[in-house]
């Protein structure tokens, strides 16, 4: 029957066998799936593991230095390696529209930053003497990523599954992956993790907290990824997450995107004067495991303090919009 506690011993035995003597490294996203199979690949290998943090620059405010904070206490002690490649990623993502190649470059610069930091690894333990050492070129190399079985089926991996969108670590990874992937999650849907997390010692903070894509703010944009779109989201995805928290809806939502429609423009007026700009959409939903949804009924009131907050707070944006589409035929994200 199914325990965390088996899980939990069947995933650990599993993670040993295939590492072997071998080493891995796992790209943390700060969310509980990475968290939990970071935590779980730690008890199987120890510090055999490192964990590979990648700033794509598509994070929300302050992110990356919470995630930085909150490291120690959600993996047992693994090593943690930050990597800042945001020009690397929006150098990548310029000028693309279409949600799937968007998709498809995200998950394929972070195939590349983790090649990057293994290497690196390698060759600060001294397997690898240098750059030119192709004597271990053909070692294995382990990659491990929190994916979970709805992702597995929405990526179209899934038994007579439909591509729905191709998740950035499945569907978007690249053909030529030179890594062999530890997938300790796949069989599992959110709740069961978030049980498994709790089991294994996580803080609450990482095992409650909401889902949040590995392509980040660039889907949430739509329309062409750039920093300056970047900023106004954040800005404005600060507030309603902070207006949700206060208001004590965090467990409640499952999560609350908040969506930049960049190339739309609509009138409103700020003063005495005329505005041009954009909208944004709120799109809080309720789930059990994300693979269907519905809006969240989210008080008035709270709506109201996020409206006038948004406008009030972030020029560039004029227009505050709510999405009201259960999934399906809506999905969570909008690309
Ligand atoms: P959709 O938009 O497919 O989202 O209804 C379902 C859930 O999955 C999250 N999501 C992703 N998570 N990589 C991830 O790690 C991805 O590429 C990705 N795409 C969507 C989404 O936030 C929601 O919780």
């Amino acid at each position: 029957s199914w325990t965390t506690g088996n899980v939990i011993e069947e995933q650990v035995e599993r993670i040993r066998a295939q590492v072997g003597e071998g080493t891995a490294i796992c790209g943390l996203s700060g969310g509980v799936d990475s968290a939990v199979a970071a935590a779980l690949v730690q008890r199987a290998i120890g510090d055999r593991l490192t964990c590979v943090y990648v700033n794509h620059g598509l994070m929300r405010q302050d992110e990356s230095e919470q995630i930085e904070k909150a490291f120690g206490a959600s993996t047992g002690g693994a090593k943690l390696v930050m990597v800042d490649a945001e020009e690397q990623f929006l150098t990548a993502l310029a000028g693309v529209t279409d949600p799937e190649t968007k998709r498809k470059i995200i998950g394929r610069e972070f195939i590349r930053t983790f090649e990057k930091a293994q290497a690196e690894i390698l060759r600060e333990q001294g397997v690898v003497e240098g750059e030119g050492d192709t004597a271990h070129a053909e070692a294995k190399a382990f990659l491990v990523q929190g994916t979970l079985y709805p992702d597995v089926v929405e990526s179209g991996g899934g038994e007579g599954a439909a591509n729905i969108k191709s998740h950035h670590n499945v569907g978007g990874l690249p053909e030529d992956l030179s890594f062999e992937l530890v997938e300790p999650l796949r069989t599992l849907f959110k709740d069961e993790v978030r049980a498994v997390g709790t089991e294994l010692g996580l803080p609450d903070e990482i095992v409650w907290r909401q889902p949040f894509p590995g392509p980040g703010l660039g889907i949430r944009i739509i329309g062409e990824v750039t920093k300056e779109r970047l900023d106004i989201l954040r800005a404005a995805d600060a507030i309603a997450r902070a207006e949700l928290t206060a208001a004590g809806l965090d467990r409640t939502i499952w999560q609350c995107p908040v969506v930049l429609l960049a190339d739309v423009r609509s009138v409103g007026v700020q003063g005495d004067g005329r505005t041009y700009g954009h909208p944004v959409v709120l799109r809080p939903v309720t789930s059990d495991d994300a693979m269907t949804a519905d809006w969240a009924k989210v008080p008035y009131e709270v709506l109201s303090r996020i409206s006038t907050r948004i406008t009030n707070e972030v020029s560039e944006i004029n227009r505050v919009t709510l999405d009201i589409t259960s999934k399906p035929p809506g999905t969570i994200e909008w690309e």
